[in-house]
């Protein structure tokens, strides 16, 4: 294992000196603006291009696919500043058993991590996804504080120094849940009302004074009512989190986007004002397109995954307080949307920056265009 991570450190820039696809790309659907090919910026990689702007560029990966995928482990080397476990720091990989934690592979990632010059962001402390399977059983009202405490004090306290920035809280917010304050009936609410979010982060900030605590949510992009409501209350959540002095410093916005949908995003910038106006530093955290509704051309399709990479990118990178950007995986390979965003067609997806050959898309030129924007 050592070994790979250091063969990586060796070839690690070769992916710099990929060619840029330049398509010559029809127009797509009419929900997305996509006017022919995207010429990249710079075929510098994307850690380079990201820097000249003062941000971190970043992406998701599990041990698995790099340490057993030589050209993706390459890949992300080469292009990424900053790396979030996919999965390997959730509960359910972290709690094998109600009283012990398994580190292995969170150790590997965080070692090649550093060895490979990324930084790295946690993910997740909080979350009502991906609990181990004990959890329901074993964790009740009487017990809650103490598990979610003595989880984040061992987590964080054994990476302080190493991962620099956490999701502490994971998608607390759920309008369609019913309550008044929007908040997600999870397992931890359940048991411990809302307060169980400023327990997790004073916990988080008492284990690492000096980590940068993120707040991090989906589905707060796109316009409309549904949109709308999330956004309402998520602000209504940050004003109270700091009006109470919770240690919390930044808004991770996931932006699992959507390439079949309007690419405005005006509601969304003046929300994202107004979360800068607390205080909160702002990070792109999953970016993804799904393109399981854009046609089957893959042609059409990149150049559709593309416009809307762009479209949302020149919007947000205008923030003054935007600090990184990260990819939900780097290449279509790895993607999630496989799983949870199949095509009908059964076509493999196309939402991410390079192809299964590793290969920039046209959805990195994209990115790159943004970033020189
Ligand atoms: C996803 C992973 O990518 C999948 O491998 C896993 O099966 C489910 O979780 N929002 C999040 C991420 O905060 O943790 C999710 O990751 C994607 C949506």
């Amino acid at each position: 294992m050592a070994s790979r991570r250091n063969v990586l450190k060796a070839g690690a820039r070769s992916a710099a000196s990929m060619v840029p696809l330049m398509l010559g790309l029809p127009a797509c659907g009419q929900t997305v603006a996509c006017e022919g090919p995207v010429e990249a910026a710079s075929d510098r990689p994307l850690r380079a291009q990201a820097e000249d702007r003062g941000l971190l560029f970043g992406v998701a990966a599990d041990r698995g696919a790099l340490e057993g995928d030589l050209s993706y482990a390459q890949s992300i080397a080469a292009e990424c500043s900053l790396l979030t476990p996919e999965n390997d720091m959730k509960w359910q990989a972290l709690r094998p058993k109600p009283d012990s934690f398994a580190f292995d592979d969170a150790d590997w990632l965080v070692t090649f991590a550093e060895e490979n010059g990324l930084r790295v962001h946690g993910h997740t402390l909080a979350w009502h996804y991906q609990l181990p399977d004990w959890f329901e059983t074993t964790v009740d009202s009487a017990n809650a504080s103490s598990f979610l405490r003595d989880h984040i004090e061992t987590v964080v306290g054994r990476y302080a120094g190493r991962v620099r920035s956490w999701d502490v809280v994971n998608e607390a917010i759920e309008p369609q849940d019913g309550r008044d304050d929007g908040l997600r009936r999870t397992p931890w609410l359940q048991r411990l009302g809302p307060d169980y979010i400023d327990l997790a982060y004073h916990a988080a900030a008492e284990a690492d004074p000096d980590a940068v605590l993120v707040y991090n949510d989906y589905d707060i992009e796109y316009e409309g009512g549904y949109f709308e409501d999330r956004r309402r209350h998520l602000l209504d959540l940050l004003t109270g989190m700091v009006e109470r002095g919770v240690p919390i410093h930044a808004l991770g916005v996931q932006s699992h986007l959507r390439g079949h949908h309007q690419p405005e995003f005006d509601s969304f910038i003046a929300f994202l004002a107004e979360v800068a106006d607390l205080g909160l530093d702002l990070m792109v955290t999953e970016l993804d397109v799904r393109d399981h509704e854009l046609a089957a051309d893959v042609a059409e399709r990149d150049c559709g995954v593309a416009a809307t990479y762009q479209a949302y990118l020149d919007a947000v990178l205008d923030q003054p307080r935007l600090r990184s950007l990260a990819v939900w995986g780097l290449s279509d390979r790895y993607s999630w949307l496989s799983e949870f965003e199949p095509r009908d067609d059964g076509l493999p997806v196309r939402p991410l920056p390079l192809d299964r050959e590793m290969k920039r898309k046209p959805a990195w030129n994209a990115i790159s265009k943004a970033l020189a924007g």
